[in-house]
């Protein structure tokens, strides 16, 4: 594995490959890496000839009151994980390479970025946006892999990517859960004993709203109220941001469902906000 750190010389290295007819398989990721990313690189390396992971936090996704400083950590740990994935080569900028003080450059992708999330993370997709667009024009992936979990994050992107004429395929991978249905995240490690068992209300809760869906129930409004008692019947949980169900294209609140729907739910659980989805294709 060739770890790289200077965004030029990165640059070169990937398009040495494209010169020669390989295809470039990308995972971006903030590091803690987990089975979610895992499982992405997989896809990648049975995909593409030559798999790239890039780990950067990037600040610009941060709102100021968010977690940058204690979003976790564990460089040494990442390196083993991915030497053992066997990948070809992980990019590692520093954040004044990514970001130097000239910097002024951003990436508004409109009304999908206000949406769900977006309401609550004001400037979160923009960050995510400029950030994914650089690293893009480094790498020059032909595939970038990204987990579902973050469907509005992958909703952004793909549309980012044509908008912007990125050459670039767009692979939504499925969520990786725990025994228990909890999406893996790397922000489950703030959980404490108590608030992970709670944790598990988010995919209870999706479940009973799609089932319900399939059986035949297709007000919006009564499943919205279904998710919505399905959460607050947890004491643990100390808000919720959001929990609807959702058009997957536009990301607009569906009120009476008829095609393929996305449910989503963002809660906080002490400090920490989790989101899940999970999609019904009808
Ligand atoms: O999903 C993430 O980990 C991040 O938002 C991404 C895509 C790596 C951009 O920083």
């Amino acid at each position: 594995m060739e770890l790289l750190r200077i965004p030029r010389i990165t640059q070169d290295s990937c398009k040495k490959h494209l010169l020669r007819g390989r295809s470039l398989g990308f995972v971006p990721t903030m590091g803690a890496l987990h089975a979610g990313h895992l499982s992405l690189i997989k896809r990648a390396k049975m995909e593409n000839d030559v798999v790239i992971v890039s780990i950067f936090v990037n600040p610009l996704q941060f709102g100021p009151a968010e977690d940058l400083d204690k979003y976790p950590r564990d460089i040494e740990e990442d390196i083993r994980k991915l030497r053992q994935e066997d990948i070809d080569i992980l990019f590692l900028p520093d954040n004044n390479l990514m970001y130097p003080q000239s910097f002024s450059t951003s990436i508004e992708v409109g009304a999908l970025s206000e949406r769900l999330y977006g309401k609550f993370r004001p400037g979160h997709f923009r960050g995510v946006a400029t950030v994914v667009a650089k690293l893009f024009n480094i790498i020059t992936p032909t595939r970038a892999y990204f987990g579902q979990k973050d469907f509005q994050q992958t909703v952004i992107i793909k549309k980012m990517a044509k908008d912007l004429n990125f050459d670039v395929d767009i692979i939504a991978c499925p969520t990786m859960r725990e025994h228990d249905g909890l999406a893996m995240s790397s922000r489950n490690v703030y959980l404490d004993k108590e608030q992970r068992r709670a944790a598990c209300v988010l995919y209870r809760c999706l479940i009973k709203a799609s089932d319900t869906v399939q059986s035949g129930v297709t007000s919006g409004k009564k499943i919205r109220e279904l998710m919505k008692d399905i959460i607050s019947s947890e004491p643990l949980i100390a808000g919720i941001d959001y929990a609807s169900v959702y058009d997957p294209e536009t990301l607009e609140e569906v009120d009476e469902i008829k095609n393929n729907v996305l449910f989503a739910v963002a809660v906080r659980i002490g400090k920490t906000r989790l989101i899940d989805n999970i999609f019904l294709i009808l």
